[in-house]
């Protein structure tokens, strides 16, 4: 009697151990399937713009990616990240052949007409880069400069702002780390940039002997995830977002990269 009891208990000890493992499985795919449609999105992104998204032994990284990680797994989603360049982020997501775009994109009222945006999830300034004995010291300075910038970003906004539309003294780059080496090769006097990213690039470099000159005129930006026009994503992760800033994910990934704490009222305010 004894031994049938001990023999059947490993039996069933066996079997639900089977039983749970095909439970988890089976949970997981039903869980997708809740929550969205199971499919994987494919997100676009430039990555030359550490410490948002940057290349890493083959692997795109940085706080945009664990960020979108995070909101599309709230939303529902499995995601596959593709590094393709800053315009082809934009053609890719007008085309819909991308199903979004992280890329530390600023939201403004004119990709506003061709793209839909996330609610802000990080906010941003332009500063200038300059090397270390520069007699530049305010964004007024700049004025007869050449500055470098990436293309089509608001920081060759910001610099036309200043220098004009067509001044021949805007240097356009494909991506910011050309920008960089255009100024620390001697080819530029600044670079106007998000300050988040030029402030890294100082800290990591010391040797480039460079520093980072804020100028309060540069306004206020933030950064959103890009959809195509009417894309049914938005709400969805609009809705993710805010569990991931109420139930701490956010603040986790935010320290995680940048040692502080985020303001995250001040970007529901922008909401
Ligand atoms: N925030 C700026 C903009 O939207 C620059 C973003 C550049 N991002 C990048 N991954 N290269 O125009």
């Amino acid at each position: 009697m004894k031994k049938i009891t001990f023999g059947s208990l490993i039996f069933i000890l066996a079997f639900s151990l089977l039983l749970s493992a095909c439970g988890t499985q089976s949970n997981s795919g039903a869980e997708g399937e809740k929550n969205g449609d199971n499919k994987t999105l494919r997100v676009v992104t430039d990555a030359n713009y550490a410490p948002f998204e940057s290349m890493d032994k083959g692997e795109v990284v940085g706080f945009d990616i664990d960020f979108v990680k995070a909101v599309a797994e709230e939303a529902g989603y499995a995601v596959k990240i593709e590094s393709v360049g800053w315009d082809p982020v934009f053609a890719e997501l007008q085309s819909k052949s991308a199903d979004l775009g992280v890329s530390a994109i600023t939201i403004n009222d004119d990709r506003k007409k061709t793209y839909d945006f996330s609610v802000p999830y990080f906010l941003s300034t332009q500063k200038i880069l300059v090397p270390e004995n520069s007699d530049i010291k305010s964004a007024e300075d700049l004025k007869g400069k050449r500055v470098a910038v990436q293309n089509a970003t608001t920081g060759q906004e910001a610099a036309e702002g200043l220098l004009g539309k067509n001044s021949k003294d805007i240097k356009k780059f494909d991506n910011n780390n050309l920008a960089i080496m255009e100024m620390t090769s001697g080819g530029a006097d600044a670079v106007v940039a998000d300050n988040t990213v030029i402030e890294e690039y100082a800290k990591n470099n010391p040797n480039q002997k460079l520093k980072v000159i804020e100028d309060d005129t540069f306004e206020n930006e933030y950064y959103g995830l890009m959809f195509p026009k009417d894309s049914e994503l938005k709400e969805k992760f609009d809705k993710a977002i805010n569990e991931v800033f109420d139930n701490g994910t956010y603040s986790k990934i935010y320290e995680d990269h940048f040692k502080i704490e985020p303001e995250i009222d001040l970007l529901k305010e922008q909401q």
